[in-house]
């Protein structure tokens, strides 16, 4: 099993101008797959939490569109948080990785690129279940 938790960061193009900003991104150019689905998240409460999952096979790359939200990583053996809260910047979740999105800014907007059409064959909702799958 790999050890290495690091975290790629996704920086999208932002163009600002006298009226206001504008941020783009072009499948497998910017975001680093073909992307097959998109769903946002909002309407949480201050300080609420999604996700406690790993994917089998989809990766996704979450952005906060509006708003922040602390996206939390785990292997298995290791495990990294990351702040988000600029609308161009984003991070992977690679397949097999447990996560959690937290700390929610009640204004929140999450934007999430994934790689596979939604099959919730390819979750694992049970902590212990992954700690089995990955070894
Ligand atoms: P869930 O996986 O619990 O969300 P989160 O990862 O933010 O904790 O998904 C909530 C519900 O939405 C669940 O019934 C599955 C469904 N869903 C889809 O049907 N398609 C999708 O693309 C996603 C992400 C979720």
């Amino acid at each position: 099993m790999e050890n290495k938790l690091s975290i790629e960061k996704i920086s999208l193009p932002l163009i600002k101008d006298n009226r206001g900003f504008l941020v783009f991104a072009e499948s497998e150019k910017h975001i680093p797959f073909k992307i097959k689905r998109v769903f946002y998240i909002g309407g949480v409460e201050k300080d609420g939490c999604r996700g406690f999952h790993a994917n089998k096979k989809n990766k996704n790359i979450l952005f906060c569109i509006q708003g922040s939200a602390v996206i939390k990583f785990d292997n298995g053996k290791e495990k990294v948080e990351i702040f988000l809260n600029e609308p161009n910047m984003g991070v992977l979740i690679n397949n097999k990785i447990w996560h959690s999105m937290e700390n929610f800014s009640k204004d929140l907007i999450m934007l999430v690129f994934s790689s596979e059409f939604y099959d919730e064959s390819d979750y694992i909702r049970d902590y212990k279940e992954y700690i089995k799958y990955i070894k």
